[in-house]
C-alpha cells in the first residue's frame, strides 16, 4: 500500500513558482530575507538536501537557489525547512536547464553544485543526462568572473564525458589541472548519495572549473 505525500508546510514556504522567479527576478525571491547585491549559489538537483542545509547553514548571509526537478523532493525539502531557522534557501520544482536559461542574469551566480547527477548509464539515455555542452555554456556565462561549477560522479563513464564538456568549455579553467578530477576533496561535505556509493567502495570523480576573467558575457 503507498504512503500517501503529506502536502502540508508547518512554517514558511521556501517554495518559488518559475512564473514568479520568471515575473519578479532572483532577487526578489529572496526578499526581504536577504538585500541584493545577492552573493547567490545554485545547487541543482539537491535531492534530499542534506549538503544544501549544511551549505546554507555555513554562510547565513548567502543565498542558496536550490533546483530539482523532482516536485517530490522539494516538497519534502520544503516541509523540511520550514520546521528550521533557515532564512537563505529558495526551492524551485523545475528543470534546471530552464532555469538557467530564463531566469538567472549574465554574472550573478558565485559558484554552481551538481553533485552526483543521474548517470544515465545505458547509451540510448545519454542525451538524458545534465552535463551538456550546452548547459554549462550557459552556466558559464551566469557565473561572475572567477565563479566556479562543481560538480562530482561516482560514474566511470559519466566522469569522463563530464570531463570532455567542461574541458571543452573556453570560458572555464580546470582548477585541478593537469588532472582531470580528484578522487577526495579534503573538507568537502558528503551528501546522501555519495555515503551510498562510499559504502560501496565506488570511485569518486570530483571536478571544479572556475571561470575566465576574460571570458565573453554573452552567449
Ligand atoms: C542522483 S540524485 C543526486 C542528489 C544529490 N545531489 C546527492 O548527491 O545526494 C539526482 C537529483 O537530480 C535531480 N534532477 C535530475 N535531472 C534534473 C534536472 N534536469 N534539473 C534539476 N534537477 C534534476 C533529480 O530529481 C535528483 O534529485
Amino acid at each position: 500500500m503507498s504512503r500517501r505525500l503529506k502536502t502540508d508546510i508547518h512554517g514558511p514556504d521556501w517554495r518559488r513558482g518559475i512564473d514568479d522567479l520568471r515575473e519578479r527576478g532572483i532577487p526578489a525571491a529572496f526578499a526581504p530575507e536577504l538585500e541584493p547585491p545577492l552573493h547567490l549559489v545554485v545547487e541543482i538537483g539537491f535531492g534530499r538536501g542534506e549538503f544544501l542545509k549544511d551549505l546554507a547553514q555555513r554562510s547565513p548571509e548567502t543565498a542558496f537557489l536550490a533546483i530539482d526537478a523532482s516536485h517530490k523532493r522539494v516538497l519534502k525539502m520544503a516541509r523540511r525547512l520550514a520546521l528550521g531557522e533557515l532564512r537563505n534557501i529558495r526551492l524551485v520544482a523545475a528543470r534546471a536547464e530552464i532555469v538557467v536559461e530564463d531566469m538567472l542574469l549574465p554574472e550573478s551566480v558565485a559558484c554552481f553544485w551538481i553533485n552526483f547527477p543521474d548517470p544515465w548509464p545505458k547509451k540510448r539515455h545519454h542525451r538524458r543526462r545534465l552535463i551538456q555542452p550546452q548547459l554549462i555554456a550557459r552556466l558559464a556565462t551566469r557565473l561572475v568572473p572567477g565563479g566556479v561549477v562543481w560538480a562530482a560522479t561516482d560514474h566511470v563513464e559519466y566522469a569522463q564525458q563530464i570531463h570532455e564538456v567542461l574541458s571543452k568549455e573556453d570560458a572555464l579553467e580546470n582548477d585541478y589541472a593537469p588532472a582531470p578530477w580528484r578522487r577526495e576533496v579534503p573538507g568537502r561535505m558528503v551528501t546522501a548519495y555519495e555515503l551510498e556509493w562510499r559504502a560501496e567502495g565506488r570511485t569518486l570523480h570530483f571536478f571544479a572549473y572556475r571561470r575566465r576573467p576574460s571570458a565573453s558575457r554573452s552567449r
